[in-house]
This record gives structure tokens, C-alpha cells and sequence, in this order.
């Protein structure tokens, strides 16, 4: 048997009190019902029972013979609404009939009468069902060889209404009972689930930004778990809402000042009278321009590797040493132009799980850094390497380095180090940390060999097999 899973936790937990309590019911008024039989018994006996006997204390024995004279007291106790027929005989144990009806139905032989011993018993008779009491009695003392045998029976219209009357005033007394139990059970409900419905009333309410959390303290013990973790949920989208909103005030922010500074440098071109003039602006027009489509870009690396746009990239078995090679060589020009030594050391392939994309955006910012930073004639190396298990990416320069106590900031997006003579929007590591952690790498700064800044980023291998 499959029970469908109840839509509605009203209806289930109301399905759950309210079945069993009309099982018990329905159990409790068969039980009634047996015992209101035997009541009416016991109570209707009594009367077969002193009918019986007040009829064997008229049984008399004289010169004549055995005489009874039936009493109107012993037939009239049996006179009710219900018309009930009543059979007697009184008969001697020798089978003579004394008076009353002659064939009456006997009990069977575990019930016979014994020495002052009613028995009742219930036998059908012109019929109908009829309950008969069987009652013997010696009629000399000292003698028990003759006795009178008296035997009273009555129809069962009186007993069954009687039953019928205690069933029914049990069943009204726990009907009002399962109707109270029904009523309670309702507000019970009610009451229980309020706490649960005002939560749900208070999220429906809810406007689109109002993250602040629900208070714990207001919902029953096991729903708090539920509460916290809504409320832990709300505060991690607090979080990145926050992070989202302060990174386009500042983007909008950044993006500004280089388009204020084109838009000058287009007037002064314009206004410039001698050609010479003219083209130095559009120099610096040129320049400028150049700078602006950098920060663009950087600002959609940085929006390519946050966590939501990460989740619907591919990343791939790849070897790093490789990737990292073929990059490199695209940084020569730059080196060269200000008389850098580039290297590369690598001889190994080192496989991680990667995204391209991410790794492409993750190694130029790097190497753009050092190239950037390191004056000329430095040495800038880049290295690739496998170590205890774990794959090290590691860009090491000659430069000025960056002191410990900002080695932390620079991760920020837009953060620069004062006093920075070079151009550049403060990005560069904060799209290295992002591509980084996409790849679950650890980045980190320190001293290098050659003097410089030495960066590191520490790759878990690639879970598959290479070969
Ligand atoms: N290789 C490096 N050597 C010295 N300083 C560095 C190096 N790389 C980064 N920095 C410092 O860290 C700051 C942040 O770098 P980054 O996030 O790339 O922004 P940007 O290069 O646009 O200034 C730079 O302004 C610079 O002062
Ligand atoms: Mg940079």
C-alpha cells in the first residue's frame, strides 16, 4: 500500500490525531456494546430470578398431593412498556407436570439445575429468542428424592431496549467527547503552526532587497535550525549584493576619470591650431584610449571569474608548464622593448584541472605586473612546478618588490600602492586572486632570489589519471 504525501501539513497532521481517535471510537463503542448486554442481563436476571423463587416458596405438599398456586406478584414483576411475553411451568422431578406450559426448551446438560441453584440460559421458543431461569427445589427436607422444578422465561424486547438505552448514552458522551478532542486538536494545530505561518507571511511580504534576519527566538525549537540557515543564506546574499554594489560605484567610479580625461584631451586636440600641436594631443588622446579599453577589459576578466560566471565555465585536464610556455612567449616583445631578461623554467607537464580563459587572464596579469614594475634591465622568471602533489605556478622579478604590509591590500580591487608612478587601475591581482580561487588555488607573496616580488599559486593536481 502507497500513501500519497499529504500537501498540506494542516491536513496531515489533523488526518494523524483525528483517524486514530475514530478508530479508538469506533473500538470503544464495540466494547460498549457487549457490556451494555451484559448489564442488561444482570439487572433483568434479578427478576427471573425472584420470580423463580417466589414461585417455588408456593410449591406445598399435603395428604392431596403436590400443590402450586402461582402468586400475581411473581408474573407482574415482569410488566413493562415493551409487552414482553412470559413462559412458566413448574413441573416435579419425576416429569409431572404441575401447571404453566408443558415443553418448555431445557439447558443443555453442563447447565443443570443443582440444589438451590438458578441457572439461566437463552433458547428460541414459538420463535422468538427467549432467556429462561431453571430453579430446583427439594420439596422435604430431609428428603431429596422429590423436588419441584421451576422454570421462568421471559422475551427479550425489555433487556435489549435497556442495552440499547446505556449503548446510546455512551456513544452520546463520547461523541461530545471526540467533538471537544476534534475542537482541541484544531486550535492545537492552529496555535502550533502560527509561528511557521507567520514566518512564511513575513517572507511573502518580504520586498526584493530586505535581507536582515528573521528572529530565531519567535519559531519552536526544531524550526530554528530552518530560521538560521534562511537567515545565514539571507547574509551571504547581504554579502555579495554589498560586494556587487560597491564594485560598480567604484568601477563607475574609475571608469570616469580616464573618459573625463579623453573627453579634455579631444577639446585641446580639437582647439590646437598648428598640425604639430594637433597630433601631440592625439598622442595623448591615443594614450589615453589605450588605458581606457585596459580597464574595460580588466573589469570584464574580473566579472568573467567570479564565482557565478566560474560555475558555467569548462575546466579541463591540462598541462600548466605548457600553457604557461606558449605565454610567455607572447610577453617577449614587451620585455625586450625595456632590455628584460624573460625566462622561463619548466621542463615537466604539470596537469591541473583548468580554464583556459581564466588561466590566459590569471599569467598575463602576472607578467604584465612584473614587466610593468621591474625597471629596465631586470630579470623577470617565470616558473612552473610539481611539488609533494601540489602543481606551483611562480613569477619572481627584480624589482622594487611590495612592502609586507601591503602585501595584503593589493589583492583589493582597485587598490594601488601610493606613490605607484606606473600606470594602471589597481585590478591586476584582484583578477588573479578571483582566477586563482576559480581553479581552488592559493595565491601568495614574498621575496624573490632576484630581489624583487616573487608571486605563487599553489594548483590542486588534476583528479585524472595522465599518462
Ligand atoms: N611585480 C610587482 N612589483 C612591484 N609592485 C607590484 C608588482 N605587482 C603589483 N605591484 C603593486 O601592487 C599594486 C596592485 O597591482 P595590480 O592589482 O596589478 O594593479 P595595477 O597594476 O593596475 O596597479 C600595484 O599598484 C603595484 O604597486
Ligand atoms: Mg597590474
Amino acid at each position: 500500500m502507497t500513501f500519497k504525501v499529504a500537501k498540506s501539513l494542516r491536513a496531515e497532521l489533523l488526518w494523524w490525531l483525528m483517524v486514530p481517535l475514530g478508530i479508538l471510537f469506533a473500538f470503544n463503542s464495540w466494547r460498549t456494546i457487549d457490556t451494555s448486554r451484559e448489564l442488561a442481563n444482570v439487572a433483568y436476571d434479578r427478576t427471573l430470578q425472584a420470580s423463580v423463587r417466589t414461585i417455588a416458596e408456593r410449591v406445598t405438599v399435603d395428604q392431596d398431593g403436590v400443590h402450586v398456586d402461582i402468586p400475581a406478584a411473581a408474573l407482574e414483576m415482569f410488566e413493562s412498556q415493551f409487552q414482553d411475553r412470559v413462559y412458566y411451568s413448574v413441573h416435579l422431578n419425576n416429569g409431572k407436570l404441575l401447571t404453566g406450559y408443558d415443553q418448555l426448551p431445557q439447558p443443555d446438560r453442563l447447565h443443570q439445575p443443582g440444589l438451590d441453584r438458578i441457572v439461566f440460559f437463552d433458547a428460541r421458543y414459538k420463535g422468538e429468542d427467549v432467556r429462561f431461569a431453571i430453579y430446583s427445589r427439594p420439596l422435604f427436607e430431609q428428603d431429596n428424592r422429590l423436588s419441584a422444578i421451576v422454570q421462568v422465561g421471559e422475551t427479550l424486547s425489555s433487556r435489549q431496549a435497556l442495552a440499547r438505552q446505556i449503548v446510546w448514552d455512551a456513544m452520546r458522551d463520547q461523541l461530545w467527547m471526540m467533538a471537544l478532542a476534534a475542537i482541541f486538536v484544531v486550535i492545537g494545530i492552529q496555535r502550533g503552526l502560527r509561528p511557521l505561518l507567520t514566518l512564511r507571511d513575513k517572507i511573502q511580504r518580504r520586498d526584493e532587497g530586505e535581507l536582515y534576519p528573521f528572529n530565531v527566538q519567535k519559531v519552536q525549537t526544531e524550526l530554528q535550525p530552518l530560521v538560521v540557515s534562511l537567515n545565514q543564506n539571507m547574509q551571504r546574499l547581504q554579502e555579495e549584493l554589498d560586494a556587487r554594489q560597491r564594485f560598480i560605484a567604484d568601477a563607475s567610479h574609475q571608469l570616469r576619470t580616464p573618459l573625463t580625461l579623453l573627453n579634455t584631451q579631444a577639446e585641446l586636440a580639437l582647439r590646437a591650431q598648428e598640425p604639430a600641436a594637433m597630433h601631440a594631443a592625439l598622442i595623448e588622446l591615443h594614450h589615453s584610449t589605450r588605458q581606457t579599453v585596459r580597464l574595460a577589459n580588466q573589469l570584464l576578466s574580473l566579472s568573467r571569474a567570479e564565482p557565478d560566471s566560474v560555475r558555467q565555465l569548462a575546466f579541463e585536464p591540462m598541462d600548466l608548464t605548457d600553457f604557461a610556455r606558449s605565454l610567455t612567449a607572447e610577453f617577449a616583445p614587451a620585455a625586450r622593448s625595456k632590455q628584460i631578461d624573460l625566462g622561463f623554467e619548466g621542463e615537466d607537464a604539470c596537469y591541473i584541472s583548468g580554464n583556459t580563459l581564466l588561466l590566459h587572464e590569471l599569467i598575463s596579469n602576472l607578467l604584465d605586473n612584473a614587466i610593468h614594475y621591474t625597471p629596465a634591465n631586470g630579470i623577470v622568471t617565470i616558473r612552473v612546478e610539481a611539488q609533494h602533489a601540489d602543481i606551483y605556478l611562480t613569477v619572481s622579478d627584480s624589482g622594487p618588490g611590495i612592502p609586507r604590509s601591503e602585501r595584503l591590500r593589493v589583492f583589493e580591487r582597485f587598490y594601488r600602492i601610493l606613490g605607484t608612478k606606473e600606470s594602471g587601475c589597481g585590478l591586476g591581482l584582484a583578477i588573479v586572486k578571483e582566477c586563482a580561487q576559480a581553479h581552488e588555488a592559493v595565491v601568495s607573496l614574498s621575496d624573490a632570489e632576484e630581489g624583487g616580488l616573487k608571486v605563487t599559486v599553489r594548483f590542486p593536481p588534476s583528479p585524472h589519471r595522465h599518462f
